[in-house]
């Protein structure tokens, strides 16, 4: 219809400049008139355009409505607990008892009968082989998924009883695939608290490492974002991620696998920082990586989706096959480097 309105349009103007020239010729038409009548044919095809455009954005209008009617209808998977905690009934000890999660859809669960202690002022650390259900079960805190068996507490308070607000308060989560929003370095930092100052955020990325690349960028703590953190590295993006949670200083920090894009030296750097920082907090770290958990209070072995194990590096080094094991092959891998 568009180009069809357009060479109706044209070809009119042609064959009326045809007509006028010969009438104007033989002094029966003023040029101005003829102008005046090229005029009102633009605004009378200007007109019939815009009825083509309504035609064709209203039904690309109804298929997008469409779509946000169907997100804006979407009832949460999550039930709001109909009695709130509102107020943390201790310094926020983490508990998983008996814990099984099936996906949604899923035919098997990947978590049976898991059980954890991670208590304030302790480091603890969760490893196992790549798909035992490490995100899994760190998920399971800040209730991105609900177990399905058992129970998940903090502080002895189920999670799904806690209000929402206070959840997100007390659980930090940085997770294995951190998002950055697009905005600024700053307005990402401020997520998990919005009045936070300069001088908290600089604190924050002192301590994740990320003090120094923030530094180098022209615009410091204003420098732009780019949706997902298209414009920072992968290491970059986890320390941002890291600092994030610092500023909302939680009572639980959970850390999947953050320090993996990080070289040995500022992995090691990162980690005597955040133990300062989180001294009093309940710390998880899930990582790959032999040394980055070695040095944890207590390490909880996944495999499969089962609690294998718990212990220090020590003792699961002397009873626990599966984490000599693991040990092991990156010992290896270490030194055949
Ligand atoms: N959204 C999902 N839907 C269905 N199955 C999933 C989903 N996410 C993970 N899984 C399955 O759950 C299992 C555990 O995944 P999970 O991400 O918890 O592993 P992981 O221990 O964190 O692994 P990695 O060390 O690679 O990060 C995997 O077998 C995976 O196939
Ligand atoms: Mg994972």
């Amino acid at each position: 219809m568009f180009p069809t309105v357009l060479i109706v349009w044209q070809l009119t103007t042609v064959a009326l400049v045809y007509a006028g020239a010969h009438r104007i010729d033989s002094g029966a038409l003023q040029p101005g008139g003829l102008v005046a009548f090229l005029g009102y044919l633009l605004q009378t095809s200007m007109s019939v355009m815009m009825v083509l455009f309504l035609f064709m954005h209203v039904p690309r209008a109804e298929a997008g409505a469409e779509r946000v009617r169907e997100v804006l209808d979407t009832r949460s998977s999550l039930t709001p607990p109909a009695h709130p905690v509102r107020i943390l009934p201790g310094p926020g000890r983490l508990e998983l008892d008996g814990v099984g999660f099936r996906y949604p859809g899923a035919e098997e669960s990947v978590l049976h009968d898991v059980g954890l202690v991670a208590r304030p002022g302790e480091t603890t650390a969760v490893v196992g082989s790549t798909g035992s259900g490490k995100s899994t079960l760190l998920g399971l805190v800040p209730r991105l998924f609900d177990a399905t068996d058992g129970e998940v507490l903090v502080d002895g308070v189920d999670v799904r009883e806690l209000d929402p607000r206070l959840r997100a308060r007390t659980v930090g989560l940085v997770p294995q695939k951190p998002y950055l929003f697009s905005g600024t370095v700053a307005t990402n930092l401020r997520y998990g608290k919005p009045d936070a100052t300069d001088e908290e955020l600089w604190h924050a990325l002192e301590v994740a490492q990320a003090a120094d690349f923030v530094r180098d960028l022209d615009e410091g703590l204003d420098a732009p974002v780019s949706q997902g953190g298209a414009n920072f590295s992968g290491g970059q993006r986890q320390r941002l991620a890291i600092a994030r949670v610092l500023v909302a200083r939680p009572r639980l920090y959970l850390f999947d696998d953050s320090f993996s894009a990080l070289d040995p030296g500022t992995d090691a750097r990162l980690r005597t920082a955040l133990r300062a920082e989180t001294a009093d907090a309940t710390v998880v770290i899930v990582a790959q990586r032999v040394s980055t958990i070695r040095h944890a209070d207590r390490i909880v072995v996944l495999d499969r989706g089962r609690t294998v194990g718990t212990g220090t590096h020590t003792s699961l080094m002397r009873d626990n096959a599966t984490y000599r094991e693991i040990v092991l092959s990156q010992l290896t891998e270490e030194e055949a480097a």
